[in-house]
């Protein structure tokens, strides 16, 4: 049976606008889902919009609308944004969907009849612009450590989850490696959470917010953000609510998300699947910030990257790669545009895009056919091993160091060709011999390349007469050594034009 990988990205929230922050996650998810097609696994890649909350009725309200046209309007923003980075998602999810809505309400008359909800009072400091209370503790000088803003003091009945029975169970599971919390840092921080403090039952119901789910058994009251919101990984495989997740795609490979959504992912979203009794998710991977000048990205503080301006500059592939490899996925990394620009020149300009122009120049030079038919073992056991290393990083999440093999590999054919000078030769054998192991670099380079820039390395194969029988290849069969006969060569395009 083949192998299957389903993928998740946070689902974005609708009243703000895409940035290069929310399209970090994004191209992370859409680079794993393209490597395991690649290796031919049956792929499913959910992402999509969060849309409800009291934020986008006071938007709405305030431009005289109704809450659904907000949503329709930015969702199909996000949408246009994903489809222009070439995001490959199998299913594009909204919140705002009966089904998804339907969904939502089993999840709580399932935790209701299991006997994990209960009506209550609440009374905390929140945060509008988050959607979420928080404990003294957790703010900064009084004040939201995301927006700097003063939370408000609000005191509702509502309905409460027994998420404290949950906090053994979770700690059971963090320890015992059976559910997987990456990169170590946000394992441990989630550890020392629940090590540290009671875990507190959790209001999943709001009185005062009408643009949401209805609780079933109660219409006065809607269902919390953060409970429908989770519940989308569920209903976007197309779950109906019943006990039983019949999609093949359930448990989710790995759920990418940023680090400022852990404990929602970490904590309350496992409680829930326990609580309901399905399998959890095999891997929950947290990537750090992007930040300007130290500081996160983000639109209160109004240094915001705008992904389709930076996408017009540099193009969409290159910012695709540019955006994902600038630091180590995990960490916290500064952006800046003139960085931006110096990777796109040195890597891409000219180091890549220099050396496929110049192969391709020496390959339409002569005549010949070019297939690698004198075996030469330094240049197999480069691409081999590039090949491992590649795979073992992409696996990883590691992003930049899979990225850095292929820059490895580029260096490694600018050196070939320095020591072998095939302008020199006049032995046409010999010339052969060089080019068509210079193709064939280029060739595996690009299969490399593909789940980073997926209109570049099609470009690639176009320039190199093979597209449309790699196409049909599966990555084993792609990764065999000279098999390729390089007989149809053609002018290649400036692929990374110099800025
Ligand atoms: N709607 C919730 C998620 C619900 S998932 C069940 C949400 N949405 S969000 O639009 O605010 O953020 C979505 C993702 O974008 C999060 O993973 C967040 O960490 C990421 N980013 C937002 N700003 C970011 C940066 N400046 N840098 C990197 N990623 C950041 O949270």
């Amino acid at each position: 049976m083949k192998k299957k990988f389903y993928v998740t990205t946070p689902i974005y929230y609708v009243n703000a606008a895409p940035h290069i922050g929310s399209a970090y996650t994004t191209i992370a998810a859409d680079i794993l889902a393209r490597w395991h097609r690649l290796k031919g696994e049956d792929t499913f890649f959910l992402t999509g919009t969060d849309e409800h909350g009291q934020k986008v009725a006071n938007r709405a309200e305030k431009q005289g609308v109704e809450p659904i046209e907000v949503c329709n309007k930015n969702s199909a923003k996000f949408k246009e944004v994903f489809d222009s980075m070439s995001i490959s998602y199998n299913r594009f999810i909204r919140t705002t969907e009966v089904s998804h809505g339907n969904v939502v309400a089993e999840v709580l008359k399932t935790l209701k009849d299991k006997n994990l909800i209960y009506k209550g009072e609440y009374k905390g400091l929140y945060c509008v612009a988050c959607e979420r209370y928080f404990t003294p503790k957790e703010l900064e000088n009084g004040k939201c450590p995301y927006h700097g803003t003063e939370p408000v003091q609000l005191s509702e009945d509502c309905y409460f989850f027994k998420l404290s029975k949950f906090r053994e169970p979770l700690i059971e599971l963090l320890k015992s490696g059976d559910w997987v919390v990456e990169p170590e840092e946000r394992k441990n921080e989630l550890m020392g959470f629940l090590l540290s403090e009671e875990l507190e039952d959790l209001a999943i119901s709001r009185k005062n917010v009408s643009w949401g789910v209805s609780i079933p058994w109660d219409r006065s009251q809607t269902a919390y953000v953060w409970l429908d919101a989770l519940s989308n990984y569920l209903s976007g495989i197309g779950w109906d609510g019943s006990s039983k997740v019949k999609s093949k795609f359930w448990p989710p490979e790995v759920q990418l998300i940023g680090k400022d959504i852990l404990r929602f992912h970490g904590i309350i979203w496992p409680a829930l699947l326990l609580a309901l009794g399905i399998e959890l998710p095999k891997k929950l991977f947290a990537h750090g910030f992007f930040t300007v000048n130290g500081k996160k990205m983000s639109k209160s503080l109004n240094n915001i990257l705008d992904p389709e301006e930076l996408g017009q500059t540099f193009g969409v592939d290159p910012l695709r790669w540019l955006l994902i490899s600038s630091f180590p996925f995990g960490a916290d990394g500064d952006v800046s545009v003139s960085k931006l620009y110096d990777s796109y020149n040195s890597e891409l300009s000219n180091g890549i895009g220099n050396l496929l122009r110049r192969v391709v120049a020496m390959a339409l030079k002569k005549d010949l056919d070019y297939q690698i038919n004198k075996s030469k073992e330094k240049i197999q056991n480069k691409i081999t091993k590039t090949w491992q290393e590649y795979e073992s990083h992409l696996n990883k999440l590691q992003f930049q160091k899979a990225k850095n093999t292929i820059l490895d590999l580029a260096g490694f054919a600018d050196k070939y060709i320095e020591k072998k000078k095939p302008w020199t030769i006049k032995d046409e054998k010999k010339y052969q011999e060089i080019i068509s192991h210079l193709l064939e670099i280029i060739r595996h380079l690009s299969w490399m390349i593909y789940p980073f820039m997926p209109d570049k390395a099609i470009e690639i194969f176009k320039s190199l007469g093979i597209e449309s029988n790699e196409k049909k290849k599966s990555l084993t069969e792609s990764k065999k050594i000279g098999k390729v006969k390089f007989n149809n060569i053609s002018q290649i395009k400036v692929l990374f034009p110099k800025l």
